[in-house]
């Protein structure tokens, strides 16, 4: 209650040319469900959106590139208590992407050099905001995103294993752990609304734990 809540939502767009994107099948389900939860427990929400999220409980900053949802991250994050990266950021962006449009003509083949994007979760790092990443994961690889919480630095990773069949990227329900510095949680198929309800519920144990931790009377 009180808290302010940055959430991102949805794939991130980086552009080839002036028409063509790299882009990538996330929804923006799930960061939706995320924000109406933190809202429904009392939080101040603000929604970093590459989709369009329809009447949302709260304030939304559309962006397209990861740049761009860095930029709106960092601002959003000066004055917020946690970052919840629910977006599929592009790992990887076109190096010089074309003012025009790339023609086939005379041409075969075409390559892209790709460089790497901007790390959202890294830019938005300082110290008292809590960070929860995400980590979709091709397999039942909870080691993989154990290592991956550690070496984030991250308060919550929630991993979800994409090769699931009917769960996460585009659908409407996930199966996920939350993992934490303390513990994991594991959440059976559900929908994105229950999953959303207790990666928030997570979120409210360490805002209380570093609480404790700073002496606060709660
Ligand atoms: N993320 C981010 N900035 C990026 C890429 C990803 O903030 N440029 C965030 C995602 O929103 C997610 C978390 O980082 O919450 C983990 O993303 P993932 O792609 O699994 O991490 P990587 O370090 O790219 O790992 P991998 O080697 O598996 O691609």
């Amino acid at each position: 209650v009180g808290r302010k809540v940055v959430v991102t939502a949805g794939g991130t767009r980086e552009p080839v040319d002036a028409v063509r994107f790299l882009g990538n099948r996330s929804s923006g389900k799930m960061g939706r469900a995320v924000a109406e939860a933190a809202v429904a427990h009392g939080a101040s929400v603000v929604l970093v959106a590459t989709v369009p999220v329809g009447a949302a409980p709260c304030p939304v900053v559309n962006v397209e590139t990861a740049a761009e949802m860095a930029d709106a991250v960092v601002a959003e994050c000066a004055d917020a208590d946690v970052l919840v990266m629910a977006a599929a950021v592009a790992d990887f962006r076109p190096a010089d992407p074309a003012d025009g449009k790339i023609e086939r003509a005379d041409r075969e083949t075409l390559t892209l050099e790709l460089v790497q994007t901007v790390d959202v979760l890294a830019a938005a790092a300082r110290p008292g905001l809590v960070r929860v990443a995400f980590a979709a994961e091709a397999g039942p690889r909870v080691a993989r995103a154990r290592a991956k919480r550690m070496a984030k630095d991250v308060d919550l990773l929630v991993f979800n294993d994409i090769l699931a069949g009917g769960i996460g990227i585009g659908s409407d329900e996930n199966e996920i752990t939350i993992i934490g510095t303390g513990g994991e949680r594991h959440i059976p198929r559900a929908s994105k609304d229950v999953c959303a309800e207790a990666i928030v519920r997570s979120i409210e144990e360490v805002l209380t734990a570093t609480g404790d931790e700073r002496g606060d009377q709660g």
